[in-house]
C-alpha cells in the first residue's frame, strides 16, 4: 500500500488518539536500525513493541515509502516480503513483542529511512510508528600503498608516485601532500578506480609528479591520504620519505653507486657463465 496515500488519515488518527488516550498503551519501545550496513552481508533490522490490552493487527517495515515486510498475525502467510530497488528482503519473523527483519542492501553507497509502524487491530486500527537512517558503506581494512617512491631524487629528476586505497564503497578521494601541503592534482592525474568487487567495493589510484627543485637539499615527506566521503568522512594514510641530493652530494653518491654497478656486473658475468657451463 502506499504510505503517502494514507499518511492524512493516519495523521488524523494519530491526532484523535492524542486528544482521547493520552497515555497510548499501545508503542514501539525500540527500533534497532544498524547506522552503517556492509553491502556484503545482511543486516538485521528489529522492532520491539508492547500492545498491553490492544490486540496487534499488523507490523510492517517500510524502506522509505516502499513497504518491505509485514507480519499479520491473524492471516496466512502471516510473514510476506517485498523486494524493493536498493534492497531485497531476505526473511523475517516475529514473537508477541518483537519482529526481526533481514535485509540486503544494494551494492550502492546510499542512505534510506527504515520506518516500523504498529496497528491495532480494527475497527480503529491505531497506529505507532518510528523510522531510522541506514548508510550502505564499507570501510577499507588497510591504509593505502604508495609505490614507485624513490629513496633519493637527484637535482632535475622527476619521479612519479603511484597511491592506491583498500577496496572501499563509495570509493576514497586521494589526496597527496607534500610536506603537509596538499598537492593540486594536474589534469592528465586524475583518480583512477578499479572494477568493482562483490558488494560495489573498489579501490582508487592517483599518480602524484614529484619534481626535484632546483638548489633543494634535505628530505621531502611526501604523504597519501585515502578519504572515504562519509559523515563523518573516514581518514586513512601513509608516508614516503625522499632525500633530495644536492650536486656536491650527488658526486659522492655517484661514485658509491659506480662501486654497486661494478658488483652487479661482476655477479650478472658469473651467472652467465654458470649458464654456460
Ligand atoms: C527477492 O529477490 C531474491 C533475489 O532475486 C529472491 O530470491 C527472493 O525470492 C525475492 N523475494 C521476494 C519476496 O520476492
Ligand atoms: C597505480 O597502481 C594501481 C594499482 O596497482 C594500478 O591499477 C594503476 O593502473 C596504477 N596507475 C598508474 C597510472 O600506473
Amino acid at each position: 500500500m502506499n504510505l503517502l496515500d494514507i499518511r492524512n488519515v493516519k495523521m488524523t488518527l494519530l491526532l484523535l488518539i492524542g486528544l482521547c488516550a493520552m497515555t497510548s498503551a499501545y508503542k514501539i519501545t525500540q527500533l534497532k536500525v544498524p547506522l552503517y550496513a556492509d553491502p556484503r552481508r545482511a543486516a538485521e533490522l528489529s522492532c520491539h513493541f508492547i500492545m498491553d490490552d490492544y490486540e496487534l493487527h499488523s507490523v510492517k517495515l517500510y524502506r522509505d515509502l516502499d513497504e518491505i515486510f509485514r507480519y499479520n498475525p491473524s492471516q496466512k502467510p502471516q510473514i510476506r516480503l517485498y523486494n524493493v530497488t536498493g534492497v531485497m528482503v531476505q526473511g523475517g519473523e516475529c514473537e508477541s513483542e518483537w519482529c526481526l527483519v533481514r535485509v540486503m542492501p544494494a551494492p550502492v553507497a546510499t542512505q534510506a529511512a527504515y520506518t516500523c509502524e504498529i496497528s491495532t487491530e480494527g475497527p480503529k486500527f491505531m497506529i505507532a510508528r518510528k523510522t531510522k537512517q541506514m548508510t550502505v558503506v564499507a570501510l577499507p581494512d588497510r591504509d593505502p600503498v604508495i609505490t614507485g617512491a624513490p629513496r633519493i631524487l637527484k637535482p632535475g629528476e622527476q619521479a612519479l608516485l603511484n597511491c592506491t586505497s583498500d577496496y572501499s564503497l563509495p570509493a576514497s578521494v586521494i589526496n597527496w601532500y607534500i610536506d603537509d601541503e596538499l598537492q593540486k592534482p594536474e589534469p592528465w592525474l586524475r583518480t583512477e578506480l578499479s572494477e568493482p568487487q562483490p558488494g560495489g567495493l573498489r579501490s582508487s589510484s592517483r599518480v602524484l609528479r614529484l619534481k626535484m627543485p632546483p638548489e633543494t637539499t634535505g628530505t621531502l615527506r611526501v604523504r597519501c591520504e585515502a578519504v572515504l566521503m562519509v559523515e563523518p568522512p573516514v581518514v586513512r594514510d601513509t608516508s614516503a620519505i625522499v632525500t633530495l641530493l644536492s650536486q656536491t652530494q650527488l658526486s659522492k653518491y655517484v661514485s658509491k653507486a659506480d662501486i654497486n654497478t661494478a658488483h652487479a656486473m661482476n655477479i650478472a658475468i658469473v651467472w652467465t657463465l654458470n649458464k654456460f657451463f
